[in-house]
C-alpha cells in the first residue's frame, strides 16, 4: 500500500519505518526541512535502537522517503497525521498543529480522486476527529467525509526506547471508524498483526489512549507515595511492590518508584484529560493527585541529599554536582518535562557547578539549558564532585559504588532509580528514593 505520514518525530517516523520494513511505500512530511533532509540521508533526527539501520535499508529500497510537500501524499490509501499535540498554558490540548495539517490535508485530497483515508494517530481529546479534523478537511476540500474520503483515529501505543519493538509486537490495535471503507483498509493493513483489533466509535479511541496514559501515570504517581513512606519507614518500596505484582489483578508494571514521570506524553495527556474532564463537568480528583505527587517527586532527590548532609543547603551551595541521566527514561533522548529539570533548576538556584551527563540526551537537554557544563562521558561527569544524582537509569550507570567512590571528591549519591547495590559501597553517603534506612 501507499501510505502517509504527516510529522516525521517519534510515531510519525517509527511508525513509516515500521510499515515500510514490512513491504509497504511510506511518504514522511515534515515541516522542519533539516528532519526530512536527514531522514532521506539515512540519519535518524531522533534516537531509538534500531532506527539508523532501519532506515539505511528502507531509504535505499525507496520504501521510505520524506518531503516537506503535502502534494507528495497523492494517491496515499491512508494517511496517518501524526503531529504533536502539545499542552497549553492551562494544560488544555492544543491543537494548532493538527489544524494546520487537516487544512493542508484538506487541500490535497481536494485534488484527489481515489478515496484517501485520514487517520489520526496523534493523541487528541475525545471528539476531535469529528468537530474538528473532519469540518476542516470537507471546507478544504470541497468533498464528504464517507463519500469522498475516509476518516479514522487510530491512537498509538509504543513506547519511546521500545518503540520499533513495539510496532512489530502491539498489545492491541484500537481503530476508531466512523465509514465501512475505512474500518476494511485499516483491518486489512493490520492483519498480520497478532494481537486483537479492537474497533470501536472514533470518540472511544481518543478516550482509550487517554484513559491508558493517565491510568499507568496514576501507577506511577502511587509507587511513587508508596515509596516516599517507605523512606520513613526504612523499608525498600521494591519489596513492596513485589508483593503487589504478585497479584494478576495489579500487575507488575509501572510500579517502579522514582524521580516522577516525565516525557512528552504522560504530563501532558494527564493534563489534557484533566482539563476535558472539567469541561465536561467532571471533577478529575484522582488525576490532580496523580499530578500533584509528581510535581513534588522530584524533589524527593534533593530532600535527601540535604538530610543526608545535616539538613540545610549550606553543604551543596555552590559545590560541584554531577547529574547522570537527563533524558526522562533510558534508551530515548527525549528530555522533555524530564525529572532532571527541576533538579538542574534547584540546583543552579543553589550555585552548584553542575556537570551533566546523558549518553544520548544531552543535545535535547541544551536546548533547555544552554550554559551547563556537559561531560563527554560519565567518568568526567563524576570527577571531583561532592555529589552524584543518578535520576535516569541508563544500564552504564550501574557501577560498583566502589567506582563513583574512585571518581568523586566526596561521595554523596542519591540513587533515584535504586540501580546501584549499597553492598559495594566503602565510604560513600548512599541515599535511594524508597530505600528507607540506606546510609
Ligand atoms: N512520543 C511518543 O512516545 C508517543 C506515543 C504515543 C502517542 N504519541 C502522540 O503522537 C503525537 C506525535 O508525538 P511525537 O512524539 O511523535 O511528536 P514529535 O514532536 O516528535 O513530532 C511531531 C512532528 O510533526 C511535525 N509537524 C508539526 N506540524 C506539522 C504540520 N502541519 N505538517 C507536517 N509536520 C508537522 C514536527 O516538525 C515534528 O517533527 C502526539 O500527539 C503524541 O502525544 C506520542
Amino acid at each position: 500500500m501507499k501510505l502517509g505520514f504527516i510529522g516525521g518525530g517519534y510515531v510519525g517516523l517509527v511508525s513509516a519505518a515500521g510499515y515500510a520494513s514490512l513491504g509497504h511505500n511510506c511518504q514522511v512530511i515534515d515541516i522542519d526541512k533539516k528532519k526530512v533532509d536527514a531522514i532521506n540521508n539515512a540519519v535518524a533526527p531522533i534516537y531509538e535502537e534500531g532506527l539508523d539501520e532501519l532506515l539505511k535499508k528502507i531509504t535505499v529500497s525507496k520504501h521510505l522517503v520524506a518531503s516537506t510537500n503535502y502534494s507528495d501524499l497523492a494517491n496515499c490509501e491512508l494517511i496517518f497525521i501524526c503531529v504533536g499535540t502539545p499542552s497549553g498554558k492551562d494544560g488544555s490540548i492544543n491543537l494548532s498543529y493538527i489544524k494546520s495539517c487537516a487544512e493542508q490535508l484538506g487541500k490535497m485530497i481536494k485534488l484527489q480522486d481515489n478515496f484517501p483515508i485520514i487517520a489520526v494517530k496523534s493523541t487528541v481529546v475525545p471528539k476531535t476527529t469529528q468537530s474538528v479534523v473532519l469540518p476542516l478537511l470537507e471546507n478544504h476540500s470541497g468533498k464528504k467525509a464517507g463519500v469522498d474520503f475516509g476518516i479514522a483515529m487510530v491512537p498509538e501505543f509504543l513506547k519511546e526506547g521500545s518503540a520499533l519493538s513495539d510496532f512489530n509486537s502491539p498489545d492491541r490495535i484500537v481503530i476508531g471508524v466512523n465509514d465501512k471503507k475505512s474500518s476494511d483498509a485499516l483491518k486489512k493493513l493490520h492483519s498480520h498483526f497478532k494481537c486483537e483489533i479492537l474497533e470501536v466509535p472514533l470518540a472511544t479511541a481518543e478516550l482509550i489512549k487517554y484513559a491508558s496514559n493517565s491510568f499507568l501515570a496514576t501507577k506511577i504517581s502511587f509507587i511513587n507515595q508508596i515509596a516516599n513512606l517507605c523512606d520513613v519507614l526504612g523499608l525498600d518500596v521494591d519489596d513492596v511492590a513485589k508483593g503487589m505484582g504478585l497479584d494478576s489483578r495489579i500487575g507488575k508494571q509501572f510500579l517502579k518508584a522514582g524521580p516522577g514521570f516525565g516525557g512528552s506524553c504522560f504530563p501532558k495527556d494527564v493534563k489534557a484529560l484533566m482539563h476535558f474532564s472539567s469541561q465536561n463537568g467532571i471533577a478529575p480528583t484522582i488525576l490532580e493527585s496523580v499530578m500533584g505527587v509528581n510535581y513534588l517527586q522530584p524533589q524527593r532527590m534533593l530532600k535527601l541529599a540535604l538530610e543526608a548532609t545535616g539538613g540545610g543547603p549550606a553543604n551543596l551551595i555552590g559545590k560541584t554536582v554531577s547529574v547522570l541521566g537527563l533524558a526522562f527514561k533510558p534508551d530515548t533522548d527525549d528530555c522533555r518535562e524530564s525529572p532532571a529539570i527541576p533538579l538542574v533548576e534547584e540546583l543552579l538556584k543553589m550555585n552548584c557547578k553542575i556537570q551533566a551527563y546523558d549518553p544520548k540526551g544531552i543535545d535535547n537537554f541544551k536546548k533547555l539549558f544552554p550554559n551547563l557544563q556537559y561531560a563527554k562521558d560519565m567518568e568526567s561527569a563524576l570527577a571531583k564532585s561532592h555529589a552524584c544524582f543518578i535520576v535516569t537509569d541508563w544500564k552504564e550507570f550501574k557501577k560498583p559504588i566502589s567506582y563513583y567512590e574512585s571518581k568523586m571528591a566526596f561521595p554523596l549519591i542519591i540513587d533515584s532509580r535504586r540501580i546501584l547495590d549499597a553492598k559495594t559501597k566503602a565510604k560513600a553517603i548512599y541515599r535511594a528514593i524508597g530505600k528507607g534506612g540506606t546510609s
